[in-house]
């Protein structure tokens, strides 16, 4: 059976996705264990990340192959600024610093812009699928962990344009439609797998260096438990997407 892009993509992620799951925020993330500072330091980076990502899919967004991924309604930019804006105060600019692990990750979207367009695909892919998957679980431990109040602190995992675990669930259907309808050809579909794989490692990067935090705020020895044991994939079998 033939494997299209979305199906490449899920499949040629797969092991990334089990490493991503298995980064010690991550793992702390599922057990309840959400640090303040790893996670509001999380949100700083991703700023600059989705900044990055948004400015290069608006300035693509009549490119053949961008043009048909282009869903504004998914810019997490503002909602991000919204959570900054909780976390940090109305002069939040002045108290964050982007980790070089952002900058890099935020730089690559960059490069990919200019120089392959193309494989932006894997970087909306990532992010916006991610976001809407594990995420809206994500969304849900912290707020509880962090006992947020009512819409603050989790913009980032919130869609308005897609309110319900339905209407998420048709949306990404629809975007694996979308992926399966580019313009590209065999060796595109490798690219964009490949700089999949990348944006899964640069995310895995950017969570590795909070760990400092994560480790202060759960003290050395929960910090160690948490390294210890994987947790099995949350999807072993996932099924075909062809
Ligand atoms: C412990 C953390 C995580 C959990 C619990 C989790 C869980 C899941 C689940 C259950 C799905 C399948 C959803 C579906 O088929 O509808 C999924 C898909 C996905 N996740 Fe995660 N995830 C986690 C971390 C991440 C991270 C860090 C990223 C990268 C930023 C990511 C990116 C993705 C992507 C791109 C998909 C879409 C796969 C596809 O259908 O092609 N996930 N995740």
């Amino acid at each position: 059976m033939s494997c299209n892009l979305a199906c490449a993509l899920r499949q040629g992620t797969q092991h990334a996705h089990v490493l991503a799951e298995n980064t010690a925020l991550m793992k702390a993330w599922m057990k309840g264990m959400v640090a303040l500072d790893a996670f509001r330091e999380l949100l700083v980076n991703l700023y600059f990340v989705y900044g990055s990502l948004e400015q290069q899919l608006y300035s693509h967004q009549t490119h053949p192959v961008l043009g048909q991924i282009y869903w504004p309604s998914l810019n997490r930019q503002d909602n991000l600024r919204q959570d900054l804006v909780y976390f940090y105060g109305q002069d939040w600019q002045q108290h964050i610093r982007p980790r070089t692990a952002g900058l890099q990750y935020a730089a690559r979207i960059g490069v990919v812009g200019l120089t392959a367009p193309e494989r932006l695909v894997a970087h909306a892919y990532v992010r916006y699928m991610g976001d809407l998957s594990g995420g809206q679980q994500l969304q849900r431990i912290a707020r509880t962990a962090l006992s947020l109040p009512l819409k603050q602190g989790t913009r980032l995992y919130d869609f308005e344009d897609l309110p319900s675990v339905e209407a998420k669930k048709r949306f990404k259907q629809r975007y694996r439609d979308a992926l399966n309808h580019l313009p590209i050809g065999p060796e595109t579909v490798q690219q964009i797998v490949e700089e999949a794989n990348l944006a899964f490692r640069l995310t895995c990067d950017l969570m590795q260096s909070l760990e400092a935090d994560l480790q202060a705020a759960l003290g050395e020895e929960a910090f160690q438990s948490i390294l210890q044991g994987n947790r099995p994939p949350l999807h072993p079998a996932r099924p075909s997407v062809a």
